[in-house]
């Protein structure tokens, strides 16, 4: 089976977790100040906060941005939908702006349909690593005095006119968990140019505890669900977990999972920066190669597979390689599955907020939804595995109605 996603764990990861075990605490903390501030050179703004998770960036930035009971925040309808009730639970009335299916981005047309007397904040997102247009939305908040928050959890690397995604909006939050380009077993930052919000987000998280252990514990269970992905077992199981009836509810069971093991009240630490360090440092080499290989995997496809448009604005960063299928997603993914490759449809790409929030006016986030195919591509995929890839797509595309 070739699976969905695969984590690149290296042998440094694990010496790394070793280490923390005899690092004194002014160590990590150095650690951690080290690895801020090379993200925020990498970016290009001022400042770069780590957090706990991309969540807690988030959370952060709306809470002390001073976003409360009843105020207006436009997101994107095809995003995460576990950042809807984050949302919610202050308070927050989130307010779901349409996407263009072809790049799975909302544009400024979208977002302006949103903006009312109540709007406070606009929350966009680089989604798969396609970069939006910033630039344009940013004027867009400023015309109408309210807050831009970009997420980058799937863009650290993606530019626009020669700035890096993250540096247009008044704050942008990322994520560094596991299978992300900067993988720290969990963690997030928030990034800004703005002295008091940085300010303010710092004394929060001031009195969090620093813990190795959680990230360290963390990256043990990849290493063991790792090793079950690569495992010959794996077919079998991901048959059973993501047959039609128990996909959903499988997908998840995981996320919830993985929830608990992310440690959410503590602080970022000292494990987490040096690897963060060491992957940022190799961040920009990495998304070049992997943005060759999506051209490359891409230019093989059957045109029934549309890729996700990812030049419309800016220079992208990898994430994961999304498709859009013409056709029944859940018959393809059957048909895949039953030759030994494991898509990932629905939910398991993204989900459609603007559903979820009871809106019907979405059309571009409800056909992402319902024909978003998630293809395995990742680093350490063989060309002889990419090339069965291609002929089984080819032909199931062919056999398909
Ligand atoms: C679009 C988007 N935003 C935010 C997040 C939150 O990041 P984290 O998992 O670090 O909390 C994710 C997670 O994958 C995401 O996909």
């Amino acid at each position: 089976m070739i699976p969905r996603r695969r984590i690149a764990l290296e042998f440094d990861d694990l010496v790394d977790a070793l280490r923390c075990l005899w690092t004194s605490a002014e160590h990590a903390a150095a650690q951690v100040a080290a690895f801020e501030r090379a993200f925020a050179a990498s970016i290009g703004v001022r400042h770069a906060i780590a957090t706990s998770s991309g969540r807690d960036a988030l959370g952060l930035i709306l809470d002390e941005l001073d976003l409360g009971e009843g105020d207006e925040l436009v997101i994107p309808a095809y995003t995460l939908g576990e950042l809807v009730p984050l949302i919610r639970a202050r308070g927050i009335v989130p307010v779901p702006a349409d996407i263009d299916p072809t790049t799975f981005n909302v544009t400024p047309e979208s977002v302006t349909h949103r903006i009312g007397p109540r709007t406070r904040a606009i929350l966009i997102v680089h989604l798969l690593g396609a970069p939006c247009d910033a630039p344009a939305l940013r004027v867009l908040a400023d015309a109408h005095s309210v807050a831009l928050i970009e997420d980058c959890a799937h863009a650290p690397c993606a530019r626009i006119d020669g700035r890096a995604a993250g540096s247009f909006g008044h704050a942008a939050l990322f994520s560094l968990e596991a299978t992300k380009a900067v993988a720290a077993f969990g963690g997030g930052v928030v990034a800004s140019d703005d002295d008091a919000l940085v300010a303010r987000i710092r004394a929060r998280i001031a009195s969090r505890p620093q813990r190795e252990w959680p990230p360290v514990r963390k990256a043990l269970l990849k290493l063991i669900e790792e090793l079950g992905v690569r495992s010959p077992a794996y077919g079998l199981v991901a048959r059973l977990m993501f047959s039609e009836r128990r996909a959903g509810r499988f997908d998840r069971l995981y996320r919830r999972a993985h929830d608990k093991v992310r440690g959410n009240a503590t602080a970022f630490s000292g494990f987490q920066a040096r690897l963060g360090l060491r992957k940022l440092a190799r961040m920009q080499a990495r998304n070049r190669r992997l943005n060759a290989l999506w051209e490359d995997f891409a230019a093989r496809l059957p045109e029934r597979l549309a890729r996700q448009r990812r030049d419309a604005v800016g220079e992208p960063a990898f994430y994961n390689f999304v498709a859009r299928f013409d056709g029944d997603i859940a018959a393809l993914r059957a048909a895949a599955q039953s030759t030994g490759l494991d898509l990932g449809i629905g939910s398991e790409v993204m989900d459609d907020t603007a559903a979820m929030l009871g809106f019907d006016d979405c059309p571009g986030a409800a056909e992402a939804h319902a024909r978003a195919v998630l293809i395995p591509l990742y680093e350490g995929l063989s060309e002889r595995r990419r090339a069965r890839m291609v002929d089984v797509l080819v032909r199931i595309c062919r056999e398909l109605p």
